[in-house]
């Protein structure tokens, strides 16, 4: 559907995946590519290729302010819709977070996209949070009943609701991408960004949150740009369907410490574990989770690179980036 449309709105396309995103976009094709940001976690550095570009507009503006949202919406043929508070655990300290940065902003694009007359096609990023801690590994889509226990996941649920019942009554055409953490040299999150972090701030010991036995799955940036756009070209009338995306295997935080001292050998190579949560890193996070993706696989996607190779790939571009810094 998407790959016949010209006018494509990336709400969130300064952050981590959506400038990767918006790069295969604007080198390996010819549509014109709007990117919706407030900046709050994404950078202009990451889209500064493209201003001068005549099929490239940035609209510098916040998803909560509906009357930008519905002009860029208006001038568009289809939204990749990422823009969301990106930070899981923020919302056991912060409980309106999730609710502004992630509901209101979707309902807010979903109404936008009601009242235009052309833009009615919409992928959003879910995430596997939504199936909170599921009793089925590898868990499928269809896989109930959904019990998110972060305001994260809850809130992300609650879009994928708002996406299908908006679809289903305004003849509109939603998809859901549930994805498993994408990992990549540009993220400014997670687990793999915050340990390299820490190990490089101070080599002699890391520490870690939870017991870091929490075992999950983690997909290499390029992998998920691939399946993003597998999605962007499925042909689908309206209503709302779900993709799960992520790799095949999961690794633990202690797996993932120990190729990060592999590759930063300096210091002890001491782990201290700040365990206050039954095992999590957090309230809210899940301790182990792990997507089916055969239905995905079913359009001719599969990831290049496991968990444990993701993660060292990512490791090697942290030390190169912070070598250079200091060199
Ligand atoms: N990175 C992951 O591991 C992962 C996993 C599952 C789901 N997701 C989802 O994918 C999407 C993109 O994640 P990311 O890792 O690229 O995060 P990111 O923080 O790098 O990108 C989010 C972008 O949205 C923008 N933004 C946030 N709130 C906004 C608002 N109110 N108005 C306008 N712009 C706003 C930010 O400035 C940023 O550029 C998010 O919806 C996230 O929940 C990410």
């Amino acid at each position: 559907m998407i790959v016949k449309v010209s006018r494509i709105l990336v709400t969130g396309g300064a952050g981590f995946i959506g400038c990767s995103l918006v790069t295969k976009f604007m080198n390996g094709s010819d549509h014109n590519i709007a990117i919706y940001d407030n900046l709050s976690t994404g950078s202009k550095e990451n889209i500064l290729p493209w201003f001068e570009s005549p099929r490239f507009k940035f609209i510098f503006a916040d998803m909560k302010d509906n009357s930008s949202l519905e002009k860029a919406v208006e001038a568009s043929d289809a939204v990749i819709h990422l823009a969301a508070n990106p930070f899981v655990a923020l919302g056991s300290n912060d409980t309106k977070i999730d609710f502004y940065e992630n509901l209101v902003t979707t309902y807010n694009l979903l109404e936008a996209m009601r009242k235009s007359p052309d833009c009615k096609k919409l992928i959003f990023a879910s995430t596997s949070t939504v199936y909170g801690e599921a009793e089925l590994l590898p868990t499928p889509e269809n896989y109930g009943p959904l019990i998110p226990i972060s305001l994260y996941g809850a809130t992300k649920l609650a879009c994928e609701g708002l996406i299908s019942g908006y679809s289903h009554t305004f003849n509109m055409s939603g998809i859901a991408v549930r994805l498993a953490n994408i990992i990549g040299p540009l993220n400014k999150h997670g687990v793999v960004f915050d340990l390299a972090n820490k190990l490089l701030a101070n080599p002699s010991y890391l520490e870690v949150l939870g017991n870091g036995m929490q075992r999950k799955s983690y997909l290499h940036i390029d992998d998920c740009i691939e399946a993003l756009l597998r999605v962007s070209e499925i042909q689908s009338d309206a209503g709302f369907d779900v993709y799960n995306i992520g790799t095949d295997d999961a690794i633990t935080v202690i797996d993932i410490a120990r190729l990060l001292f592999q590759r930063f050998p300096t210091g002890p190579q001491k782990i201290k574990f700040n365990d206050t949560h039954e095992g999590r890193g957090w309230n809210g996070d899940v301790r182990e989770f792990l997507l089916d993706c055969s239905k995905i696989k079913k359009l001719g996607w599969g990831a290049k690179y496991n968990s444990t190779q993701a993660v060292g790939l990512v490791a090697d571009e942290y030390l190169k980036k912070y070598k250079l810094i200091n060199s």
